[in-house]
């Protein structure tokens, strides 16, 4: 058999979007566990069934192998420090949100967007991990949109069709990147001051398709991530929609030059909203935690 590059898999298997959910149970001995995962995928109506799959690797996998009821709560948009908790905090991941108990003992996050409680049905070996299968005794569901998952990084529908409803209702839009590589972000130098990477949509191309061509055309081999500012300008009526993206190589290809993360503060940015921005950007880069901010480019709300 072909030996494949699990590296290289895993980024294919990756490019495959999906929401984010927790998956809950309880010991023996009543300690909540938990754990995110991607693998969720519903099966049957009729019994009805779903999975998700835990890794042989957890830390909870005897738990989860062993389990008889277990609970998935799908997150929801502004959930996204939650998912960071239950994928990598190695203090009470309990202890940093809200939750209850269902009537099986399983704990239900709050605020999540829907919640499935299950009594486990079957839970099978497959390779490095379990297919955990789940028959639903009870769910509750709310309005909203949840969290996504696409790449390595998060998402969040309701902001990506924001930004796209921005640039498909008028004609030009100022699209803008964040380029990072190793704790630095690509800025260009104009009269002594500061920019980002930037250039407009045409009539007809959305926001996401022209900052992925400005890349491809500026020979920068990046990862595009979530959008990270939408602003408009109430001095001119501009609207600027800002993403983020990840560089494989310093290489800048003449764009600029990367700056430390930790000294875009003392960086002469050409707009005091670019400065506000970088100065969010380095605050968020610090917790890992990126919001989005929607708003005029003095007012606005980070989600
Ligand atoms: C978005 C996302 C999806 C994940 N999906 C899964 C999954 O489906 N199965 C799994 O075992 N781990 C998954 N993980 C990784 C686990 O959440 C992580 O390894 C786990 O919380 C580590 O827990 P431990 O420190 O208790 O071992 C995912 C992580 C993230 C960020």
């Amino acid at each position: 058999m072909k030996q494949l590059d699990s590296k290289a898999l895993r980024n294919a298997f990756g490019s495959y979007m999906t929401g984010v959910t927790v998956i809950t149970t309880m010991t023996d001995d009543g300690t909540p566990v938990g754990f995110t995962a991607n693998s969720f995928t519903s099966v049957s109506l009729e019994p009805p069934l779903l999975l998700v799959c835990p890794a042989k690797s957890l830390s909870s996998f005897e738990v989860f192998a062993n389990c008889k009821h277990f609970a998935v709560n799908i997150l929801s948009e502004d959930q996204q420090n939650i998912s960071n908790i239950f994928a990598g905090s190695k203090e009470d991941r309990f202890s940093q949100v809200e939750w209850q108990t269902d009537a099986q003992g399983n704990p239900i996050i709050d605020g999540a967007l829907t919640h499935f409680s299950c009594k486990t049905e079957r839970n099978l070996e497959a390779g490095d991990h379990h297919i955990l299968i789940g028959e639903v005794l009870d769910f509750s569901a709310r309005e909203g949109l949840g969290l996504g998952y696409a790449s390595g990084g998060y998402f969040s529908l309701g902001l990506e069709r924001e930004a796209a409803e921005i640039s498909s209702q008028q004609k030009q839009v100022n699209v803008g990147v964040i380029i990072e590589h190793n704790g630095k972000v690509l800025l260009s130098q104009n009269d002594g001051k500061a920019a980002l990477p930037i250039t407009t949509t045409d009539d007809h191309s959305s926001a996401v398709s022209t900052i992925r061509q400005f890349l491809i055309n500026n020979g920068i081999d990046a990862e595009l991530g979530a959008v990270f500012s939408i602003y408009e300008s109430t001095k001119n009526n501009n609207s600027y929609i800002f993403y983020r993206a990840f560089a494989e190589s310093a290489d800048t290809q003449g764009l600029g030059e990367y700056v430390a993360i930790d000294s875009l503060a003392k960086q002469d940015f050409a707009s005091p909203a670019m400065a506000q921005m970088m100065t969010r950007y380095a605050i968020e880069s610090k917790n890992g935690f990126y919001g989005v901010y929607v708003g005029q480019e003095e007012h606005g709300k980070v989600h």
